[in-house]
């Protein structure tokens, strides 16, 4: 079946009587047994549940994997993978993940006696010089918010030949545009709140795998930590599935013209987006992904005052998150890497110029006037 099919058909296929167009939703946190000792496959909701499993089965299939584990939000997911991770062991993390998994990084790898290296460029790391401590490495391509292009076949065979395993948050490009696991990577972490569940109304987290025993220990740490989607949260993730494809269609055209609309515009010190040919990572995105997503960051030049810009836009909302069909513009900062120390920040090119927008599915030429109209207020 083609991915768009898929994403309307997968999932359990259950045999009974009542056969609705859409997996129930079932509200139930325990379930009767047949028989003493015979627990069949669901006993209770924190272990399992149909309609999480349901969504779990879909998310696997999506990206031709063994399995799915469905989580109550991205960090939760992300949380659940770093569970892997023992005292004494090392993680390469490359320089702008999302500001949530650098405050875990920060806080609770110390606290577990994890250490970590921040890689500026995961591309020409020399995998030979690692530290031999180093377990695990964890890509976030592209990256937040900078739009940092990893080649993930090639450092996940140099990875592996290390005896690394390779993580990959794909948020920004879901199974739909990017399958990290057919590019060798072992594990795929989703924030789902955003492309996969669409509409900015459920806080939701996947995990992919397809190696048994990486998923037997993911699914035993799943039902310990008991961060689990919910049952009516999985409902609504995999509604929001179904459109997946036809959203993310549209997400790619409306980014690239606003995308191209501030390159002309004169008022960009830097645009940010994989689909210019101008960005470093342009050729390595062609070949892994099958588009660039609908975020990018924008540096306003030094006449614009990016406080007003943002607060002129109508139809662009402020607010953190993306891959709703709304389109959003946030400070990252101030709001989504404020977690990351001023000096960080400068290193890396989070600057107070710096503008990430999370381009909707609106009609284009509103969107085009809004930033128009914001420009020319905002502008010194
Ligand atoms: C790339 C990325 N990974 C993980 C997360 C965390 O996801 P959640 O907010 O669903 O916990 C986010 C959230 O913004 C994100 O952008």
């Amino acid at each position: 079946m083609k991915y768009e099919s898929l994403a309307i058909h997968g999932g359990r296929k259950d045999k009974t009587d009542i056969k609705g167009v859409n997996y129930p939703v079932y509200l139930s946190s325990t379930f009767i047994q047949e028989k003493l000792g015979d627990f069949g496959e669901f006993m209770y909701s924190r272990s399992n549940n149909p309609t999480r499993n349901n969504v779990e089965v879909l998310a696997a299939q999506l990206e031709g994997a063994k399995y799915g584990l469905a989580m109550a939000s991205g960090m939760a997911a992300t949380a659940l993978v770093f569970s892997l991770l023992k005292p004494g062991e090392k993680v390469l993390i490359n320089s702008n993940v999302y500001g949530g998994t650098w405050s875990y990084v920060l806080k609770v790898f110390e606290e577990r006696n994890i250490d970590y290296e921040i890689v500026t460029n995961f591309n020409t790391y020399d995998f030979d010089k690692a530290d031999e401590k180093v377990s695990t490495i964890f890509i976030e391509t592209p990256s937040n918010p900078l739009l940092d292009v990893t080649d993930i076949q090639v450092v996940s065979s140099k990875a592996k030949a290390k005896g690394m395993r390779v993580i990959v948050d794909n948020t920004f490009m879901t199974s739909y545009l990017q399958k990290p696991l057919e590019l060798g990577a072992d594990i795929v972490v989703y924030s789902a709140t955003k492309y996969y569940a669409g509409h900015s109304d459920i806080i939701a987290g996947l995990v992919v795998v397809n190696d048994d025993a990486i998923y037997n220990e993911l699914k035993f740490h799943q039902k310990v930590l008991g961060a689990i989607l919910s049952p009516f949260d999985s409902f609504l993730l995999t509604r929001g599935i179904k459109t997946l494809p036809i959203r993310m269609d549209r997400h790619l055209e409306n980014t690239m013209k606003v995308a191209q609309y501030f390159v002309n515009s004169g008022a960009a010190e830097k645009v940010y987006y994989t689909g210019l040919e101008t960005h470093e990572g342009y050729q390595i995105q062609k070949k892994q992904a099958k588009g660039d997503g609908a975020v990018l960051s924008v540096a306003l030049k030094k006449e614009y005052d990016c406080t007003i810009f943002c607060n002129e836009l109508e139809f662009f909302d402020l607010a953190v998150s993306l891959g709703g069909v709304e389109s959003l513009v946030c400070h990252p900062a101030s709001m989504t890497h404020e977690s990351y120390s001023k000096e960080l920040q400068d290193q890396i090119g989070i600057t107070e110029n710096l503008l990430r927008f999370s381009v909707g599915i609106e009609n284009i030429d509103d969107l085009l006037m809004d930033i128009q109209q914001a420009l020319d207020k905002s502008r010194k």
